[in-house]
């Protein structure tokens, strides 16, 4: 299927090295030479029945995951152009959407030098947050991009989780929890998905970001958050956390000077420091109906649920 697909617009197809599967056997990661081009393609076709061990399969899910895919390709068809200019993605190449199957072109980024890297340091984090907030405030002057709420853990497109979760203060202000993060006035366009896997990075520690399925409506400290999750421990979060959410919004200022009055940067700032402990509570009551015993839920985030339960009950 993948090459019928290429072969309407590329005459000479090489393959590179074994593919990798995408999440759930929905479809594969492929390495490529497309006419004389280094390429990655990413070919998504949605099955009838996903095979994750911890989703319910219902048609609610199936259609998250098929939309998912193509909110990913509306985004590099519509945005990337202009967006390089600010912070680095993969360039896109060809996009084909059909029913259930979207394909993705992009120009492989590692013959430019930039790689995944399992082991980051504080430096690494600096820049991945810099990347960050130059996409918050890229896109916070520009609405109704992907999903109407960005992020794969959001309440709305949970309600088998919240359902299978047991009782507790988390489940019993979910609602109240999500909507003090989706009635903030103070939104932008979120990665959705900003672990440190999404990252690569040039040996002069430049940042690419990429993997932009869950891109949507959001505040920028979500993104902050999961990738915090990503590559910080219990002992790392209380070590870290609050200098590095600091710099991310020395940056996000500096980003947001260039369009926006001192004032509304000021707002933003203080009502998304305001909503940190929020975020993590949104995030930690997903991670309580998807998998109550994940590595991801430390004492870090049990005490900012905590405050942010204090802020909920007034
Ligand atoms: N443009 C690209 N160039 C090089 N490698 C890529 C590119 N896009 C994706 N990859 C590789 O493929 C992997 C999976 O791609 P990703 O878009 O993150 O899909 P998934 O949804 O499976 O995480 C990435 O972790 C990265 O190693
Ligand atoms: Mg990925």
């Amino acid at each position: 299927m993948l090459y019928e697909i290429l072969s309407e617009t590329f005459k000479d197809i090489v393959d590179k090295e074994s593919s990798s599967q995408l999440w759930s056997g929905c479809g594969s990661v492929n390495r490529m030479h497309l006419d004389g081009v280094d390429v990655v393609v990413k070919f998504a076709q949605v099955p009838t029945q996903l095979t994750h061990r911890n989703i319910i399969q219902s048609d609610f899910a199936l259609a998250r995951k098929l939309k998912s895919y193509q909110v990913e390709l509306a985004f590099y068809q519509q945005q990337t152009v202009q967006l390089n200019e600010v912070c680095k993605v993969p360039k896109l190449i060809h996009a084909i959407q059909r029913d259930h199957t979207t394909c993705l072109v992009l120009a492989d980024f590692a013959p430019e030098g930039f790689n995944p890297k399992s082991e980051l340091s504080i430096a690494h984090h600096h820049q991945v947050l810099n990347w960050l907030a130059k996409f918050h405030s890229y896109f916070v002057l520009r609405a109704d991009i992907g999903w109407q709420e960005g992020g794969y853990w959001h309440l709305a497109t949970r309600p088998d989780e919240l359902q299978r979760m047991a009782h507790g203060e988390l489940k019993t202000h979910a609602k109240c929890i999500a909507e003090l993060i989706r009635d903030c006035p103070y939104r932008t366009q979120i990665h959705g998905d900003a672990k440190a896997a999404n990252f690569a990075f040039s040996p002069e520690l430049e940042v690419l970001g990429y993997d932009f399925q869950w891109l949507g409506s959001g505040l920028g400290i979500q993104d902050v958050m999961l990738y915090f999750t990503s590559v910080f421990d219990n002992d790392g979060l209380q070590t870290n956390a609050d200098n590095l959410l600091e710099y991310y919004f020395s940056m996000l200022s500096d980003n947001l000077s260039a369009t926006c009055s001192t004032q509304r940067t000021q707002d933003i700032v203080t009502s998304w420091r305001e909503l940190w402990p929020v975020v993590w509570a949104d995030f930690h009551r997903f991670l309580l109906g998807w998998k109550p015993d994940h590595f991801k839920i430390n004492n870090y985030m049990r005490e900012q649920s905590h405050n942010a339960l204090k802020l909920v009950r007034g």
